[in-house]
């Protein structure tokens, strides 16, 4: 028998405000047909004056924890995916635990922005195989609509502001491919892209918040190239095949890409979760996002297998696969 990370429930918040691409292009030299063309997108939910990063994760924690039939206090961590905390310290995820009155155990929050989901629940789950915790709500929460530079019609029409929550839990199992929960994650970094995704701020560089910079191009031809090897090596640790793959639920920079690794997966796109037409890119909420999304509408059963990838700033990127 082994300790395996069993997916509980899943929980998602988006911000009540829509702000469509016909919106955008009457105060940006842009246009519905460019946006949608090029990326899938046609809108994207925006945060209110106020609302911060962590209200979004605590409303995506609630209504995980709540369909779980669990409160704060039965959570041993929490960790959350995020690139726009609500301070520079400390974590969000603390402010998470104090308003779930959660007052045992730790959190803590991960930094690999749009990657960030994978990697949080990479860490969610060695704390779990190490014994170190049992319970770990993990979340991937933004508002990148505040690190967004509004005038940049290159950057600002690609990203939207979300939340999406995963509890997971340790329980003993034969630990086969056959068996529901995480069977792997795989995370890989390459710090010598930095300067083609990056925000142009930070406390110790500048003392600024600053703004989101990308060469979307090359960053493009990256992420096809370093997904498609994410994926590879999930399978190859496994022992499975594309054919095993029930869904892909991956991060939603741009459908062009996920309609790629669809294609690579040899799976017809309406196997892919798509979310990106009303959502946009989330960054570190994407994933979560999309996997409450077809949880609810009954796409993803027990027992399918998930395929979970990610690429972002760094860069970074990873892949998991989970047994739902
Ligand atoms: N509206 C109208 N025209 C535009 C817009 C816009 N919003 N933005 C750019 N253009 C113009 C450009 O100026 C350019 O014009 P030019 O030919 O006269 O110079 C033309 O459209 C083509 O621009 P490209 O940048 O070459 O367009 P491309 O086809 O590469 O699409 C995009 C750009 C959508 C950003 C794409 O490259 C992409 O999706 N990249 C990947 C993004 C990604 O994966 N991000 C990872 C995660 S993000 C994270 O970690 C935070």
């Amino acid at each position: 028998m082994t300790i395996r990370s069993i997916a509980l429930a899943c929980g998602s918040y988006l911000p009540d405000h829509i702000l469509t691409n016909a919106e955008l292009a009457k105060k940006l030299n842009t246009s519905d047909d460019w946006i949608r063309k090029r990326t899938g997108i046609a809108q994207r939910h925006l945060a209110a004056d106020g609302e911060t990063t962590s209200d979004l994760a605590l409303k995506a924690a609630n209504q995980t924890l709540e369909r779980a039939g669990l409160t704060g206090k039965d959570l041993d961590a929490i960790v959350v995916a995020t690139a726009t905390p609500d301070h520079t310290f400390p974590a969000t995820a603390t402010k998470v635990q104090a308003a779930l009155g959660m007052t045992k155990g730790f959190a803590l929050d991960v930094q690999a922005v749009c990657s960030g989901f994978v990697y949080a629940l990479s860490v969610a789950d060695n704390f779990i195989k190490s014994g170190q915790a049992k319970r770990v709500l993990v979340i991937g929460a933004e508002t990148f609509s505040r690190i967004l530079d509004w005038e940049d019609r290159t950057t600002c029409v690609l990203f939207g502001d979300g939340a999406g929550a995963l509890l997971l839990e340790a329980q003993d199992q034969p630990g086969q491919s056959s068996d529901r929960g995480l069977l792997s994650t795989h995370l890989f970094s390459d710090g010598r892209h930095h300067d083609l995704l990056y925000v142009d701020g930070g406390p110790s560089k500048t003392q600024t918040v600053g703004h989101l910079r990308m060469e979307g191009k090359e960053v493009f031809r990256h992420a096809v190239k370093n997904l498609a090897n994410a994926i590879d090596e999930a399978l190859a640790a496994n022992a499975l095949s594309d054919q095993d793959v029930d869904w892909l639920v991956p991060h939603q920079a741009n459908v062009r890409i996920v309609e790629a690794m669809a294609k690579k997966l040899n799976l017809p796109i309406e196997k892919a979760i798509v979310t990106i037409e009303r959502h946009a890119n989330t960054s570190a909420a994407s994933i979560p996002l999309a996997l409450n999304e077809a949880v609810e509408d009954g796409r993803i059963q027990p027992g399918q297998l998930l395929l979970l990838e990610a690429m972002g700033g760094g860069f970074t990127w990873g892949s998991a696969l989970l047994r739902w």
